[in-house]
């Protein structure tokens, strides 16, 4: 089935990204006057939504839950519409804050090939910010007051975007789940999610609690500060889940000191290694009940950690995504999967079929997007470029200078 180009005044521009659910699109909503916004819309076309309509209440849900979860962190819903058409049947649109940025997973891609990485503040506030938005939506509360016990159950580096401007907005919330919710679709002992970053409860289909999340908030921290996912990869889902399964946290803690130690040995007290390693063994328990019980907790101990200034965090994280959009800019075409991208004169595409309900029956997990190119972060060093823009900036006001004396000279 072929998408229009404009829906409910939405103009669509560019696909942003394909997930398990279907596809993102950058669309632009015109008003009066020159009047312009751009959104960006996850879609569930006609054909399956009849085919599924599971599908249409977990986009309902989604909706509801991101209108409600009003947080710097977490991507911010505009609007939910459904479009009725009778030759094809009912399509359904959510309407959300467009992110300019970048996703958490393309950052990863660059800064594991990098020779330098960022220092150890930008993946600090990340985290943090991450535990600050997950804390919000752990909170909610229903219209009677009462505690939702929404617990995200999807966490992983494809689904935290990190804005130009160096923030975290956590995306995504297609598979949450709410304890207390009308209407309800779904278990919470189905097995859903992505096993390398689902915490052992989720992958044994046991009941989930918002510790799951800080459990995917755990392994996405040691993909940070390692390089190199907690579970090691693996191609084949079957394999995928048992290599989930199998890892614990002390055979992998070595590897992460050695990491810690290669890549941030020199901008890092060891006080610091042990409470980053400390941090990650507590989110990593296998059991929940020993895992911090808050995603509080988890902030406010990064926010005490010694050497983090969150602010410096978050400029060396803004530049490696200005770096990375100057990449796209460059090159546009590594942007998307070339057989899914959008020339804005071609109908739209199906989205792609769903592909995370089973992890049994998946084919392959692999990360979504295509990889950078991998000379990233070894032209960055912010600090480098700064000084850069000010050589630059003495350069051309010596010109200047000298320009206005050869005046004076002539004169
Ligand atoms: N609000 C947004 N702004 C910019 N890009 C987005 C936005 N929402 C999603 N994306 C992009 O689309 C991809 C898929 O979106 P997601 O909500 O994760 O859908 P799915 O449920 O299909 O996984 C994301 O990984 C991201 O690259
Ligand atoms: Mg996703």
């Amino acid at each position: 089935m072929q998408l229009p180009r404009t829906i409910a005044g939405y103009e669509f521009v560019q696909l942003l990204g394909v997930g398990g659910f279907g596809a993102v699109y950058r669309a632009v909503l015109r008003g009066a006057l020159g009047f312009e916004q751009e959104v960006a819309i996850k879609v569930l076309d006609a054909d399956r939504a009849r085919l599924s309509p599971g599908l249409v209440r977990s986009l309902a849900l989604e909706a509801k839950i991101l209108s409600r979860v009003q947080h710097p962190n977490v991507v911010q819903a505009r609007h939910f519409l459904q479009i009725s058409d009778d030759a094809l049947g009912d399509t359904w649109i959510l309407v959300m804050e467009l992110v300019r940025g970048q996703t958490l997973r393309r950052l990863l891609t660059t800064q594991s090939k990098a020779a330098t990485p960022l220092p150890i503040n930008a993946p600090l506030q990340v985290m943090s910010e991450i535990a600050d938005g997950l804390h919000f939506a752990h909170r909610l509360t229903d219209e009677s007051g009462a505690a939702v016990g929404l617990v995200h159950r999807d966490l992983k580096p494809e689904n935290v975007m990190i804005s130009n401007e160096g923030r975290v907005k956590i995306l995504d919330f297609g598979i949450a789940y709410a304890k207390r919710r009308a209407g309800a679709t779904g278990s919470s002992n189905m097995v859903i999610g992505t096993p390398h970053y689902m915490s052992p409860e989720q992958l044994e289909g046991e009941r989930v609690d918002r510790r799951s999340d800080l459990y995917a908030l755990g392994t996405m921290g040691f993909e940070m500060f390692a390089g190199e996912s907690f579970v090691p990869p693996r191609t084949r889902a079957v394999e995928a889940v048992k290599a989930a399964r199998e890892t614990r946290f002390e055979q992998r803690e070595q590897r992460l000191r050695e990491a810690l130690q290669q890549r941030y040995a020199h901008q890092m007290e060891d006080s610091l290694q042990d409470e980053i390693v400390d941090l990650l063994r507590d989110l990593l328990q296998r059991d929940r009940t020993r895992r911090p019980s808050l995603a509080e907790n988890v902030f406010d101990r990064i926010e005490a950690m010694s050497a983090h200034r969150p602010s410096v965090g978050r400029t060396y994280v803004r530049v490696s995504v200005e770096a990375l959009n100057k990449i796209d800019r460059q090159n546009p075409e590594a942007e998307a999967d070339p057989g899914l991208a959008v020339p804005p004169t071609q109908p739209l595409p199906r989205g792609a079929p769903p592909a995370r309900v089973d992890p049994a029956e998946q084919p392959t997990l692999g990360p979504e997007g295509t990889e950078p190119p991998s000379a990233l972060i070894e032209d960055l060093p912010p600090s480098i470029q700064a000084t850069d823009r000010w050589k630059q900036a003495a350069l051309v006001l010596a010109g200047l200078l000298l320009l206005a004396l050869l005046g004076l000279v002539v004169q």
